[in-house]
This record gives C-alpha cells, sequence and structure tokens, in this order.
C-alpha cells in the first residue's frame, strides 16, 4: 500500500510563513511535521532557498532531533515507554506483545501504514508504569487484554496479521 499523497500546498503555505527567517528553522520544522507527519526530503531544498540557509543545514538539523521523522508513519504511531519504572513492571513484555501482535520491529512502519511502533526514554507517567501513548492518548497499567482492546480500537482488526 502507498502512503497518502503529500499535502504540498500546506508545505509550501508554512514555508512561505517562514520565508527569510534564518531562526525559524526549527519551528518551521516542526509545522511542517505537525502537519504531515513528517519532513519529506524532497521539501528539504525549497526550505533551505526559502531561510537562504545551505540544504546541508537544514539536513543536519533534522538528523541531529530525532523527534523529526523523514519518512512517513502510520495513521496510529505506538510510543511504548522504556524507562525504568515501566521496564521494572514488565514494559519489555509490552513491546514485545505489541511487535508479535503487528508483527512488526521497533521503529518500523507496517505496509499498510496503520502502525509504527517507536519506544521512549520515559513517558512522564511513571504511577500508570507500564506505559505506551497512541497518538497523543496515553494508555497506562498495561495488561495483555488492554493492549490486544487498544490495538483492536486502533485499526488491528481479529484476525490480522
Ligand atoms: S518510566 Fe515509563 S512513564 Fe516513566
Amino acid at each position: 500500500m502507498e502512503p497518502e499523497p503529500i499535502n504540498w500546498n500546506s508545505i509550501s503555505d508554512i514555508i512561505k510563513k517562514h520565508q527569510d527567517e534564518k531562526w525559524g528553522l526549527i519551528p518551521l520544522l516542526q509545522e511542517i511535521q505537525e502537519s504531515i507527519g513528517y519532513i519529506p526530503p524532497d521539501s528539504i531544498e525549497q526550505i533551505a532557498q526559502a531561510l537562504k540557509l545551505p540544504a546541508s543545514h537544514v539536513q543536519g538539523v533534522i538528523t541531529f532531533y530525532s523527534g523529526f521523522a523523514t519518512e512517513p508513519k502510520g495513521k496510529c504511531v505506538l510510543k511504548v515507554c522504556r524507562g525504568t519504572a515501566c521496564h521494572v513492571k514488565g514494559g519489555k513484555s509490552v513491546l514485545n506483545m505489541i511487535k508479535k501482535e503487528l508483527n512488526l520491529e521497533e521503529g518500523k512502519t507496517s505496509s499498510d501504514y496503520q502502525f509504527t511502533i517507536e519506544t521512549v526514554a520515559c513517558l512522564g507517567a511513571c504511577f500508570l508504569a507500564p506505559t505506551l501513548m497512541a497518538n497523543r492518548d496515553y494508555y497506562g497499567r498495561l495488561s495483555p487484554k488492554k493492549i490486544t482492546g487498544i490495538l483492536n480500537q486502533y485499526g488491528k482488526l481479529k484476525g490480522d496479521e
């Protein structure tokens, strides 16, 4: 399956808004990511020209900040906590179960662009350990039953591989 087509109009509008703002590179990149979910590599040249920066600088900033993605992600991005509190409460089993259920490795996106699995150092909700985020929603005190419910809710229908 193909990812959704890139909305270049939206990208151009954001770039225009920050035209000539050398200092505006990070907010600009954040806005593009917020708008379409990632920074298409084909937009780097356009961004660099608008901000009068070398393209290598733009590329360097994107590479440096791990929060920026250059590939499309799934409709549901699962962020599984691998922090200490969650680890103690079985965070590793949570991650393993999700990987198995979705037949997907950490850091990867499913071929139907439904799910992406990521891990994070701490979701800031240690009292709910083990935790994960599905897009902007937090889920805590996870059990296998809860995990199955979350995956079903975000699109993995029973019996799917
Ligand atoms: S260690 Fe998992 S939320 Fe903090």
